[in-house]
């Protein structure tokens, strides 16, 4: 694995799902493992286990009078942890082809206005960020195409280009369930049956090796230190 000139930089790592033996959380602690051996400090954000309520609320409600608002504190506490963070790696399981509410909330009410945009020097200028979203549907399934297209508009131009971040990846593991499922003609969801012993190892074999990629690709792609 290629050696980055990363010693005193931070990652923080979201982690978005409510068990914490998921294949998301098996992801994100892959990808944290992946970024401290490049030299990173990980600082990692597991939503649920911290208790991270999603739902907006009036204290972190932007006011658009006044963009120097002071939001609640839990909120401000999350802010200086992006603020830490040289890179942001956002761990999660595709819901509606988007992300699910538990981070949905986290932006909401974290990259608010006067912090994450809003200003013509924006604080996360320079940041980057690197989207893992695994998703059940299989590679070859047609809507694939589509869900990665939305993904990117979505997080990429609508939420990290628009807060200032130098950098947008979204990283889309297909084939994340142990049962693979698709749409017929009519509408109906086929599920396969579970794949098991040799079958299952060699499956999550395949996908933390493409977990592998898409962090050592986000990491390649790094500015050189002046
Ligand atoms: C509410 C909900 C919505 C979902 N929406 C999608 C979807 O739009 N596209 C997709 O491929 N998979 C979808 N899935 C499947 C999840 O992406 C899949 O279960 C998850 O990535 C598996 O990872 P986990 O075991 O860590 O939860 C959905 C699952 C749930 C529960």
């Amino acid at each position: 694995m290629r050696q980055h000139d990363s010693r005193a930089r931070t990652a923080l790592v979201v982690v978005a799902h409510h068990r914490n033996d998921s294949l998301t959380a098996h992801t994100a602690r892959r990808a944290a493992a992946q970024l401290e051996t490049a030299g990173y400090r990980v600082d990692l954000l597991d939503l649920h286990a911290e208790g991270f309520d999603p739902r907006m609320t009036v204290a972190d409600q932007p006011d658009w009078g006044d963009r120097e608002k002071r939001y609640s504190e839990e909120v401000h506490a999350h802010m200086q942890r992006v603020l830490d963070a040289d890179a942001v790696v956002a761990v999660f399981p595709v819901y509606w082809l988007g992300v699910p509410a538990l981070l949905k909330g986290w932006i909401d009410r974290v990259w608010n206005y006067g912090f994450a945009y809003g200003r013509s020097k924006p604080h996360l200028a320079g940041k980057r960020i690197l989207w893992l979203g695994l998703a059940g549907a299989t590679a070859d399934d047609p809507i694939v195409a589509g869900m990665r297209s939305i993904l990117e508009t979505s997080l990429s131009e609508g939420i990290a280009y628009y807060c200032g971040f130098s950098h947008s990846t979204v990283g889309l593991l297909t084939d994340a369930e142990e049962r693979p499922q698709r749409l017929d003609a009519e509408g109906n969801l086929l599920v396969g049956d579970a794949i098991t012993g040799a079958e299952r190892e060699a499956q999550y074999t395949a996908f933390d090796r493409r977990t592998g990629e898409f962090v050592e690709a986000f990491l390649a792609e790094e500015p050189v230190a002046a």
